[in-house]
Formats: C-alpha cells, sequence, structure tokens
C-alpha cells in the first residue's frame, strides 16, 4: 500500500534531520580534524574547527560586501529599461559616470518625456536614449536594432540587460478589474520576458549580465497588492528559471529585490492613489460595495495615501546594488536592499508558518 504524501514528506524530513545531525555532529569534526592534520596545522580539537567553519559562514553570510573583485567598465554597455524616472533614470546617470556606455530605454522619448531630455542633455556618445515601451513588439525589435547598429564593439555584443520598467497599483481582489491584473503583467511581466528573449543573443555574446528588477512583494504576498505580487512573484520564477539556463552559456541573472522605496521614485502619487480608489469604488459591484462598506474602504485609501511617502527617501542603496551585479567578478544570485523593518518582516513572513504571519499581517 502507498504511504500517504504527508507520511513521506515527514519521514523525508525526519532523515535529512537525523543526516543533517550526524554530519555536522560527527563527520565534520572527523573531516576537519583530517584536513587539518593533512595541512601539517595541529588541529585535534573538533570544536575549535566547528567554531572556525562557522566563523567564515558568518564571514560569508554577514558581510555581503566582502571585496569579491571588480570588473572594468570601459568598453562595456549596459541597456536600462524605464528610465523616464525613478531608479532607472539614476542607474542610468550612475553607469554613465563609471564608464560604461549606457542605453536608456525612455518610454516617453518621443514625447519629449523629463527622464529622457535630462539624459539626451548629456550630450555624451555613452549615453544613447531610445524610445523603447517594453509592451511594445515593434519598439523591443527596433531597441535591438538600434543597440546593435550603436554598440562601440558589435563583436563584443551587449554586456548588461536592466529590465526595470515597471508599474504597479493597489486594491483587494473584490476591487481590482481583470484587466488591471493584465496591465500591470504586461509592463512588470511580460514586458520583461519580451526585452530579455530579444537580448539575450546579445547578452550571450558577451558572457553578460541580465539584470531582473523584482521586489520584496516577489517574496511576500501582502493584502491589497495581488496584481503586483503576482507579476513580482512571476519575475523571481522566470529569472530563477533563464539563471539555470544560462549557467552555461556564463551569463549570470540576477534579481534585485528592494524594498519600500515608494517615497524615492514615481512609482506612488498621492493623486494617483487617490484617482484609483475613486475608479474601483465606481467599478464595484453593488454587492461588493455594500459587503465591504465605504468606510472601510476610504480607510484602505487612506493608508495607502500614507504608504506613497513612506520607505527610503533615496534611491542610492538600489543603485549601488544594481552596479554590483553589473561590476562584480562574482555577483550574487539576489540583493535585497531594504530598511531593516522590511527585512524583518521579510524573514518573518518567508520563514515562520502562514498560521502565525498571517495572525501578524493580515490586519
Ligand atoms: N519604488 C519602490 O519602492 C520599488 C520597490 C521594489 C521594486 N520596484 C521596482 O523598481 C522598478 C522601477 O520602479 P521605480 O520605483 O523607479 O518607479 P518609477 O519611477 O515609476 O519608474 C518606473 C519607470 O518605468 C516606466 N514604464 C512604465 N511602463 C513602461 C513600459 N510599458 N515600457 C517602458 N517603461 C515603462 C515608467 O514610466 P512612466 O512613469 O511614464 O509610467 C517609469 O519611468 C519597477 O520594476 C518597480 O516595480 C520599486
Amino acid at each position: 500500500m502507498a504511504l500517504p504524501a504527508s507520511s513521506l514528506r515527514t519521514a523525508l524530513l525526519v532523515l535529512l534531520s537525523l543526516g543533517l545531525t550526524l554530519a555536522l555532529g560527527l563527520l565534520l569534526p572527523e573531516a576537519l580534524k583530517l584536513l587539518f592534520t593533512f595541512v601539517g596545522l595541529a588541529c585535534d580539537n573538533a570544536s575549535h574547527a566547528i567554531v572556525l567553519v562557522y566563523f567564515i559562514f558568518m564571514l560569508c553570510v554577514a558581510m555581503p560586501s566582502l571585496p569579491r573583485g571588480t570588473l572594468p567598465t570601459q568598453g562595456k554597455a549596459v541597456l536600462i529599461t524605464g528610465c523616464d524616472s525613478g531608479f532607472g533614470l539614476a542607474l542610468a546617470k550612475h553607469l554613465h559616470k563609471l564608464g560604461f556606455t549606457v542605453f536608456a530605454g525612455c518610454l516617453l522619448k518621443d514625447k519629449n518625456g523629463e527622464g529622457a531630455q535630462e539624459l539626451e542633455s548629456f550630450h555624451s556618445n555613452r549615453m544613447k536614449v531610445l524610445q523603447l515601451n517594453v509592451c511594445s513588439e515593434e519598439e523591443v525589435t527596433q531597441a535591438v536594432e538600434f543597440v546593435k547598429k550603436n554598440l562601440e564593439n558589435p563583436d563584443t555584443g551587449l554586456w548588461g540587460l536592466v529590465n526595470n520598467a515597471g508599474t504597479s497599483t493597489f486594491g483587494e481582489v473584490e476591487f481590482t478589474s481583470l484587466d488591471t491584473y493584465k496591465e500591470i503583467a504586461e509592463v512588470n511581466l511580460w514586458g520583461t520576458i519580451r526585452v530579455t528573449k530579444a537580448f539575450l543573443p546579445l547578452v550571450r555574446q558577451s558572457k553578460g549580465r541580465v539584470v531582473c528588477m523584482a521586489s520584496m512583494l516577489g517574496r511576500m504576498a501582502v493584502p491589497s497588492r495581488s496584481s503586483y505580487c503576482i507579476s513580482k512573484y512571476g519575475v523571481e520564477a522566470f529569472s530563477d528559471c533563464l539563471r539555470r539556463e544560462m549557467y552555461r552559456w556564463g551569463v549570470k541573472v540576477i534579481i534585485i529585490e528592494p524594498g519600500n522605496f515608494v517615497a524615492a521614485t514615481g512609482i506612488f502619487t498621492k493623486e494617483g492613489v487617490e484617482r484609483r480608489g475613486q475608479d474601483m469604488w465606481e467599478q464595484a459591484s453593488e454587492t461588493v460595495r455594500d459587503d465591504y462598506g465605504k468606510a472601510y474602504f476610504c480607510h484602505q485609501v487612506a493608508r495607502m495615501k500614507a504608504f506613497v511617502t513612506s520607505g527610503t527617501k533615496d534611491t542610492t542603496p538600489v543603485v549601488n546594488v544594481i552596479t554590483d551585479a553589473l561590476t562584480s567578478k562574482y555577483p550574487y544570485t539576489r540583493y535585497n536592499p531594504m530598511d531593516t523593518y522590511y527585512w524583518i518582516k521579510v524573514q518573518i513572513m518567508t520563514h515562520l508558518p502562514a498560521a502565525i504571519t498571517d495572525n501578524i499581517y493580515a490586519s
């Protein structure tokens, strides 16, 4: 008779714990003693060896900014999407300052958007601004042609692709239309996939980097943000699959998971939240309006308006980790620029049982 899946899972977990305990308690000290003897060091005390292993482990985990070697930027080209504002605009300027050739994709270049104008005012042959709506197949194809034509050395390909363009909104599931879900996913998820597929041959050519902008909300799902969360969970999954596929090509795929930087970028405005609140209420069904009630709904909108001015007010931590992802010899797979409050929240939400986290956060 087949064992039920839950019993099998429990048995596997117990076996794994036992295995780990045996490995750490018996095999590791013995292996370390052997190693120490082999290299001629006097260390017959296993606890010393374990302390040493833990020390090295702590050094690696607790000090993520240990020097890992930096690659030169000269002669390297990077394409960034969504450079009209926020992280994209700041990153384009920063990478240009570091010596990269920057292809800055702007949604509003054709409409003389402020961000595009600011970047064009550099009048630098290393700052190339191009029209790029990540939802448009045509514009993405044109962008590939533009980059190919303007690469300083076409044989070296494109060093980096930063999938930064993104959009967001809020609203509980029953107030969020299917069109809204599709609109958010169209930019954040399908846009990322569309642009990545188009530029991968050029990035493979240089054994370069694909950097995908996810979010802490790509790791923890919170109320009122389902349309955004599903798009960023998708970005995480896509990037993880791609990283494993690209391993044999020498291309590194890196995920950025910023915390709350809404006050530092243009992703939310008070007016936008107000407008969206009105639309949601008007478009909700009568049943939903009656069941939730206007007072509850207004309270949620007010909370969202307060959120707009919260969080870290400076884009630097995000710009710095993307720079590390593009320039470090050994970049990390994931970067999580965020303040301590959100870091702890993410750890709690992703490590504790739902029975506990739902009690704390589903309010
Ligand atoms: N700010 C945060 O707290 C935070 C946290 C985690 C992750 N992120 C992510 O960081 C990325 C950058 O966002 P941000 O915070 O810097 O906000 P932002 O200032 O609004 O920047 C996003 C940029 O993407 C552009 N964009 C929107 N739709 C586009 C499209 N179809 N094609 C090309 N570009 C498009 C936007 O242009 P318009 O403004 O003209 O629409 C905007 O310039 C996003 O992927 C976002 O999800 C942000």
